[in-house]
């Protein structure tokens, strides 16, 4: 693979450990690619922040990397949600020695440069770059959502390939950052005998072409004029399972195509839904966008949950809905707003010491079951509030 003689100086070191291991890693990832080169980026979105995921190791990692010379994010990076409400993490059950290894973990990526986004759909409040430009996402739902609603170019990063293009301000040039790998290589056609809509059929119809395609997606039937939400849960569930980093809505010709009938429908809800009911009810996977929080805060005016009700959001997205007065008419309803935090991957659902939950949430109800072994009641959101709320 190319590199610039800056770049080959930083792999020998010259430029400190911290760009030396970067350059490393990205310099491996070319080389199993077969790319040609590095090229910039203008963005970077690191996961693995969550101290349930990363553990003592990443933690201690992370703590090491941002002590090194020369150690700072070289582009605008944001980060995914980490594993807590930071401000109210001791009202909410979460142990204090989980809590401090949490808060070394958001220090430590301070001190590398990020804003303090902490949320996993980072398109919704903050300034997304022209059509075309190439940056370096992790968060699978997030790069599928950069792919193929903004048109940006990124491939599905992992927590270690970001990290290293936001010390770099690079990433490598391969797969969906090449414009002829954009092209829909495989089309799914929606055929359910009635109308498609909703986050829910989004979710599910995710999930299917996750199971069943690689490469870039082409999905037939679906209107091409989807909401953020809709398209959100989308890509959140195609990125679930599977390795697809992007589809397209079309009707291109020449290609194999797969059907998405009712009982492909019904066959993969019932493997995602397992209960009627659930003791809890949880919303916001990925966190909840302004307009979901709007929605929410029509459905539940004037009605209290029967159950404990917690709705994840950024801390941008809270204030933004405090200010228009979504978040008062959440709250009055009984539900409590987790901010910053991821909805699966946090102590907090094992606390909850329910055996199930109910979401609206394909994705969310995947990573439930197997990260917290409860039972889930997958529904729409008006459903959910409707039988949860009296
Ligand atoms: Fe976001 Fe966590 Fe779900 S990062 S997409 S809330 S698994």
């Amino acid at each position: 693979m190319y590199l610039t003689k800056s770049e080959e100086k930083a792999v020998s070191g010259e430029h400190g450990r911290a760009l030396e291991l970067a350059y490393r890693v990205l310099l491996a990832i070319g080389r199993l690619s077969n790319a040609e080169k590095l090229i910039p980026i203008k963005w970077a979105h690191v996961s693995g922040v969550s101290y349930l995921t990363i553990g003592d190791y990443g933690l201690d990692f992370l703590r090491g990397i941002s002590k090194e010379k020369n150690a700072k994010f070289r582009v605008f990076t944001t980060v995914n949600p980490c594993g807590m409400d930071i401000e109210n993490w001791d009202c909410l059950d979460i142990p204090a020695d989980y809590a401090e290894k949490q808060l070394r973990i958001i220090n430590a990526y301070e001190k590398l440069g990020i804003a303090s986004s902490f949320t996993c759909i980072p398109f919704e409040s903050y300034k997304v770059p022209v059509r075309g430009t190439h940056v370096s996402w992790a968060e699978s739902s997030a790069a599928i959502y950069a792919n193929s609603i903004l048109d940006l170019r990124t491939n599905r990063e992992s927590a270690v390939s970001a990290l290293a293009s936001a010390l770099t301000g690079k990433t490598v040039y391969s797969e969906l950052h090449i414009d002829e790998n954009r092209k829909p290589t495989i089309a799914i056609k929606v055929n359910l005998g009635r109308v498609f809509k909703g986050s829910l059929d989004f979710g599910i119809l995710g999930y299917f072409a996750g199971k069943r395609t690689k490469g870039v997606v082409q999905f037939r039937g679906i209107p091409s004029t989807n909401s953020i939400d809709e398209s959100k849960a989308l890509c959140a569930a195609l990125g679930t399972v599977g390795s697809t980093g992007m589809f397209t809505v079309g009707n291109s010709s020449n290609l194999e195509t797969i059907d998405f009938s009712k009982k492909d429908y019904e066959e993969i809800f019932d493997n995602i839904s397992d209960s009627e009911t659930g003791e809890a009810v949880v919303f916001g996977c990925p966190q909840m966008t302004i307009e979901e929080l709007y929605r929410l805060s029509k459905a539940v005016r004037g009605k209290k949950f029967k159950r404990k009700c917690i709705v994840f959001c950024s801390s941008k997205i809270y204030e933004l809905a405090k200010s228009r007065g979504y978040a008062e008419a959440i709250e009055h309803s009984g539900a409590v707003f987790v901010r910053d935090s991821c909805a699966d991957f946090t102590p907090l659902i094992s606390s909850l010491n329910v055996d199930s939950v109910t979401t609206d949430s394909v994705k969310g109800a995947h990573y439930m079951k197997s990260v917290h072994g409860v039972k889930v009641a997958l529904k729409n959101v008006e459903s959910i509030v409707e039988e949860n709320t009296s």
